[in-house]
């Protein structure tokens, strides 16, 4: 089985392109994502799948300045969770986030075996996005994953031009990794 190739393929590219996606695609990437491992499998993740040109509408403004490029997005994927759907440990081991962040991952992977790109942003508004969505307000909204084919740079600074060619920046593994 080979899985770093797909791992090393996914970026965090920004030229995307407004082409909408097929319904076959968009639920190929949450059967991914609900595959993910959770603590006491409490799937605690719950995403909203942004599609409609009236909700993508009342969605984008939402998003940051610098993030502009995600505004032709067919897709935005709003990933949820709250602390009632959380298994929560002992010593601050609450497994919510850490839960919905693999299921994103999950998704993320299988949008770039798709060949699209798959971008999580912080850089969004919270209140905004609840407001134009009508989201239940004990929802943590952790990210925004912009989806979506390669498309063209008409939206991208210079910054986010020169960064769809860069090269990956990483810590040494000897700086994250304890090899004991
Ligand atoms: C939680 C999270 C928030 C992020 N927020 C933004 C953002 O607001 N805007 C943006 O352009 N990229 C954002 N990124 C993308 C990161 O900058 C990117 O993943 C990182 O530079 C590593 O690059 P790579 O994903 O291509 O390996 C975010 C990534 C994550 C995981």
């Amino acid at each position: 089985m080979e899985i770093l190739n797909a791992i090393t393929v996914r970026r965090a590219r920004r030229a995307i392109a407004p082409k909408v996606l097929p319904d076959e695609v968009v639920n190929r990437l949450f059967e991914a994502a609900v595959l993910a491992p959770s603590c006491a499998n409490a799937q605690p993740w719950r995403f909203f799948a942004v599609r409609s040109p009236e909700k993508l509408a009342a969605v984008r403004p939402a998003l940051t300045e610098g993030n502009k490029w995600g505004t032709v997005a067919p897709l935005l994927v709003v990933v949820t969770t709250k602390p009632s759907l959380d298994a929560r440990l002992e010593e601050g081991r609450d497994y919510a986030l850490f839960d919905t962040g693999m299921a994103t991952m999950n998704l993320m992977l299988q949008a770039t075996a798709e060949g699209l790109y798959a971008h999580p942003i912080a850089g969004f508004n919270p209140k905004k996005v609840r407001e134009a969505l009508g989201l239940e307000p004990d929802l943590v909204i952790v990210t925004l994953v912009i989806v979506g084919y390669p498309g063209g740079e008409e939206l991208l600074n210079d910054f986010q031009k020169a960064s769809e060619k860069s090269d990956r920046t990483r810590k040494p593994l000897g700086e994250v990794v304890g090899f004991m």
